[in-house]
């Protein structure tokens, strides 16, 4: 039995990533979102409250864990708050991007370090938008890309910090999905990448590298 934590799963991928690993019989998850609510009832799964830009909410989170034993962490929950088309640089939303995308999410990832079995896995969700290989690269939404940019580095820097430990640290690419986040347009489904997700779990891949469709791609 594979024991973990998918963070944002009240809704988008991180809802889609939960439903898929659950319904693996060798899987228990816990979701988490803002509320601690959550649309499913289901006995693989439990919701707890979690935001991440407050550290008080993180140890309630990880209390509330108890000495469970962890085999994976998708660091899923994220917040894209800027116009689609504003290039200009905003600090009080590059703040709270970062305290969400970024800080949180690495105060949650340390936390939960000592509680990870061997084998373990963590799996960033970054973006396209955080990769400095982006074809087509424009000066939009520049808090959330420098947000995934540097969630990509604490990977590599995680990756390399661990290497001698038997944990995988791993950065995934979604692709534009249709999410409250992605829009309606979106080629992508979130079950699309809650597959990607799953075989990433699934599989026994390199540490260190990043992740779409499966297949490694430029950082
Ligand atoms: N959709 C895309 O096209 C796309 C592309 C590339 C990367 N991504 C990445 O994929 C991940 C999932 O995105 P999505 O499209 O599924 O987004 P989404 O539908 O907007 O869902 C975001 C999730 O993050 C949670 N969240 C928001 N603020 C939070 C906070 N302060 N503390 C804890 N959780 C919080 C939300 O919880 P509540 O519902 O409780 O607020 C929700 O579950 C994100 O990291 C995003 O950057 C998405």
């Amino acid at each position: 039995m594979k024991h973990g934590v998918v963070t944002g799963s009240s809704r988008g991928i991180g809802l889609a990533t939960i439903k898929l690993l659950s319904n693996q019989s060798n899987f228990k998850v816990i979701g988490s979102s803002t509320t601690g609510n959550s649309s499913l009832n289901h006995s693989n799964i439990k919701y707890l409250k979690l935001d991440l830009s407050s550290s008080d909410s993180i140890a309630q989170f990880v209390k509330s864990l108890g000495d469970v034993k962890l085999d994976f962490l998708i660091n899923n929950a994220g917040i894209l708050i800027e116009k689609w088309d504003a290039s200009n640089i905003n600090i009080q939303q590059l703040k709270q991007t970062f305290d969400i995308n970024l800080f949180g999410t690495i105060e949650l990832t340390e936390k939960l370090l000592p509680l990870f079995n061997s084998n373990g896995h963590i799996v960033n969700i970054t973006s396209d938008w955080g990769s400095f290989s982006e074809q087509n690269f424009d000066a939009f939404q520049p808090h959330y890309k420098m947000s995934k940019a540097a969630l990509n580095m604490y990977t590599k820097l995680l990756a390399k910090r661990l290497e001698n430990k038997p944990i995988t640290v791993s950065s995934l690419d979604p692709g534009w999905t249709q999410t409250d986040m992605g829009g309606k347009v979106a080629p992508r489904l979130p079950e699309d990448v809650a597959s990607d997700i799953s075989r990433l779990l699934n599989d026994n891949v390199k540490s260190g590298q990043f992740w779409h469709r499966g297949k490694v791609r430029a950082w």
